[in-house]
């Protein structure tokens, strides 16, 4: 509007500069005319992390951290996980809006028709040791992918990319299941078109060849699939700041993803889920939390899946992951590490420690608890994660693409090492 400017005084020199406010930020761009001499080149913003520096503009994701608030271009998150599929919130996401009957049938079959992986894929799997982590095992098949798929590198073709992005959301899980028959020595299933994308999923992890009566498990698959819908999409975390920053030097989609994967690995992203568990683990019973939670005050360590960047409030995927639980729970029986898990938020919320840090349970808190319980090893969680979040990796993606503002991406610094100096003979 008008009149929205800000008035910055340099004391250095005694000028004044006005500069209009965008959408509530400052272009940092604008701070550039502000100098002690010709030759200066002028002022930067310093935000190590990125804690308050507004990387672009996006119409996907939507977090107010406050008040908990999630919305996939503008539909609550609570409402999609009730009353879509994951396919149809990924044709949302990429879309801008939801299918109708006939485009979500005719988006599900070409998801559908982009599922089975080269033969070559399994002979790179026999490089891996059985007990390789899955996370490094997936990032490295996709990577792979980008050579088996060299037309990915056209970037700029919208049917090229619709393409890429049709498979990788349909390869994703066929590679993550070969990952994980791979680390049992058991022979991969194929995709099987007839089931929906949770089904299918979970066929090809757990469908044994002796057993062709088995079939997966309709509502463990409705759960998995609300958890992907969970996972789809999340604004500009680590990995999709790391996908977007790839994808700005127009590498192919492939390696983006790969390199995405990778962020996702941390501990302190999508690791945390694999971390919690092996935290429970570790406190055992809910006599020994009140001594963990002291350690964590003492600074000996993190309470996992607790905290975020953003939500200063209850993430809302926590909330909704803690009710899909019950309906998983019918099915496979109670796992016991939810009492401890239930125990340590009900003290953690309770401690000052962790209120005056406004620290919450986080999407990761729960989910673990989940997926161990429907048979899934820790080790294969955050693959779950990547799953459910490929389709917002390349949403971002392609927005940034298209985004006339965006260019490659390539932040400053602030130079702290040595001056010149000559080297000695
Ligand atoms: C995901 O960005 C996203 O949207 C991510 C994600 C997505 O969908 O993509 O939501 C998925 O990554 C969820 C987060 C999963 N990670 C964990 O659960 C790991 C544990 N959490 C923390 O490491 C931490 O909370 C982060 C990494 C999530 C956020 O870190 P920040 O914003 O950099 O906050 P910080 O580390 O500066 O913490 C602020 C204070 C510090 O205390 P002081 O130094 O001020 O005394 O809070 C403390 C931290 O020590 N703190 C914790 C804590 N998290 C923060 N103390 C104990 N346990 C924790 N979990």
């Amino acid at each position: 509007m008008e009149n929205e400017t800000l008035t910055i005084t340099d004391h250095r020199t005694g000028k004044s500069y006005t500069l209009p406010f965008f959408k509530g930020c400052i272009r940092t761009m604008d701070l550039r005319q502000i100098k002690v001499s010709d030759d200066d080149f002028g002022v930067m913003g310093y935000d190590p992390a990125f804690m308050n520096t507004a990387s672009c503009q996006s119409a996907i994701t939507f977090i107010d951290g406050d008040r908990g608030i999630l919305r996939y271009r503008g539909y609550p998150i609570d409402q999609l996980a009730e009353k879509c599929s994951y396919l149809e919130v990924c044709y949302l996401i990429l879309h801008g809006e939801l299918p109708n009957a006939d485009q979500l049938k005719a988006w599900e079959a070409e998801v559908t028709r982009h599922s089975m992986v080269q033969e070559d894929v399994k002979k790179l799997l026999e490089g891996f040791q059985k007990d390789a982590h899955p996370m490094g095992t997936l990032m490295s098949l996709v990577a792979a992918l980008s050579t088996y798929y060299p037309d990915a590198k056209n970037i700029h073709d919208p049917a090229c990319r619709k393409l890429q992005i049709l498979r990788l959301l349909a390869k994703t899980p066929t590679l993550a299941a070969y990952v994980y028959r791979h680390s049992l020595g058991l022979p991969y299933v194929a995709p099987d078109h007839t089931l929906t994308y949770a089904e299918n999923f979970m066929n090809m992890l757990w469908k044994l060849v002796a057993d062709p009566g088995w079939k997966p498990n309709k509502v463990l698959a409705r759960a998995l699939d609300v958890l992907f819908i969970l996972h789809a999409d999340h604004e500009q975390n680590c990995s999709t700041n790391t996908m977007r920053s790839v994808g700005s030097s127009q590498a192919d989609p492939f390696s983006s993803v790969a390199a995405a994967i990778a962020a996702l690995s941390g501990p302190l992203h999508g690791g945390a889920n694999e971390e919690v568990l092996k935290m429970l683990d570790e406190i055992g019973t809910v006599e020994n939390i009140p001594g963990f939670i002291e350690q964590v005050k003492a600074g000996k360590g993190k309470l996992m899946g607790f905290g975020h960047r953003v939500y200063k409030n209850y993430d809302p995927r926590a909330k909704i992951i803690k009710q899909t639980a019950d309906a998983v729970f019918a099915v496979t029986g109670r796992n016991p590490k939810l009492e401890i898990a239930i125990e340590l938020e009900k003290i953690a919320l309770s401690d000052e420690y962790f209120i005056k840090r406004k620290l919450y349970p986080n999407v990761d808190f729960y989910s673990g608890i989940i997926y161990q319980a429907m048979g899934f090893k820790p080790d294969i969680f955050t693959v779950l994660f990547a799953i459910g979040r490929m389709v917002g990796w390349l949403a971002q993606w392609e927005e940034m693409l298209n985004d006339k503002e965006q260019k490659i991406a390539r932040p400053r610094q602030i130079y702290t090492g040595y001056g010149e100096r000559p080297v000695p003979k």
